[in-house]
């Protein structure tokens, strides 16, 4: 049967922001993940400690964590592509990290400017300063159902690297569909092969919705056991090395169907503050901006 809880990590403010053409004011970065916690969030990916020339939009990332409001019941998680990173983000206050690759070389290439390999080797040295400052590390593995530049992407091989990043000391793995190609066919099988080597209870889906399956693939992933989800509030999202890659699933349509919390606060004033209608389906049939 289906599991009675389920964890959605929300990925709005640093997923949903990072490929905003336009520079969002710090200020609104805060206020809407000031809103998100507000409306029961309780894990929030915050931010990057990337490098500002490679994602200019993520370039505040200390001024966003000096200026959130921090909770006692709420988990700010920040992306670490390196140590540099790291180090940056525990100085920061970040409660937990993420690291992440890839199933494809050349998307590893064009995102984090390395191979698998030489990425899982700099991946290490985060998780082992992590271990040492007692952060918990997620890993992400992206392109797990299709790669911009190489197209298909075997299971198999997105079951090494999340293999990888699990030995290397990621708490969690999560999969994400980063151009929203996949359908729940290809889901089922994926998590079939990947719960092989990786535990389902640290195995977390992270869908794009670029052909309209993200929902209909996060049921088909519900349905394998899988617990946890990424979402990003008004759907907001996208790659910057990942060209036509559209939004995050929206986490008010993940939380209608896991029949959950309602956010739809904070998804409507981000898209407010950015000028644009919510992509959330909930959201434009239970309001009518
Ligand atoms: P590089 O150019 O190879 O880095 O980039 P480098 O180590 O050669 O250093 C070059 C310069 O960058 C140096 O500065 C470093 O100090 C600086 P300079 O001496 O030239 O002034 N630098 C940094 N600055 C700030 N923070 C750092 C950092 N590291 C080096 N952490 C690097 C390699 C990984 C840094 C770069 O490729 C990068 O930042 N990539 C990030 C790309 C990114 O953020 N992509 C989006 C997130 S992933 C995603 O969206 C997918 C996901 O949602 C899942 C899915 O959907 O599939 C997670
Ligand atoms: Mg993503």
């Amino acid at each position: 049967g289906l599991p009675s809880f389920v964890k959605i990590v929300e990925v709005g403010p640093r997923d949903g922001l990072q490929n905003e053409p336009g520079i969002v004011p710090t200020d609104v970065k805060v206020e809407f993940i000031n809103r998100l916690a507000d409306a029961g969030l309780k894990t929030i990916e915050a931010t990057s400690f990337v490098s500002p020339k490679w994602v200019p939009q993520m370039a505040d990332h200390n001024e966003v964590m000096k200026r959130i409001i921090r909770r006692p019941d709420t988990v700010f998680s920040v992306l670490t592509p390196n140590l540099k990173g790291f180090q940056s983000a525990l100085a920061a206050g970040a409660q937990e990290v993420a690291i992440f690759g890839a199933a494809s070389e050349s998307f590893s290439k064009k995102n984090i400017n390395c191979s698998i390999k030489d990425s899982v080797e700099r991946f290490k040295e985060v998780t082992q300063a992590a271990k040492q400052a007692h952060i918990p590390v997620r890993g992400y593995v992206s392109c797990v159902l299709g790669c911009p530049y190489e197209g298909d992407v075997k299971p198999e091989k997105v079951a090494e690297v999340a293999k990888s990043l699990l030995d290397i000391g990621c708490y969690e793995i999560s999969l994400g569909d980063t151009i929203g190609v996949g359908t729940p066919g290809g889901m089922r099988n994926l998590i079939s092969v990947v719960s092989k080597v990786v535990p389902l209870d640290q195995i977390a889906v992270h869908c794009h919705d670029t052909y309209g399956q993200a929902l209909a693939n996060i049921f088909a992933a519900l349905q394998m056991g899988v617990k946890t989800f990424d979402s990003s509030a008004a759907g907001l999202g996208g790659c910057p090395y990942a060209k036509g890659a559209s939004g995050n699933v929206s986490t008010e349509d993940v939380v209608y169907m896991m029949n959950g919390l309602a956010i739809k606060t904070a998804g409507h004033f981000i898209s407010t503050a950015l000028g644009r209608k919510s992509g959330s389906k909930v959201a434009s049939a239970t309001k009518s901006s």
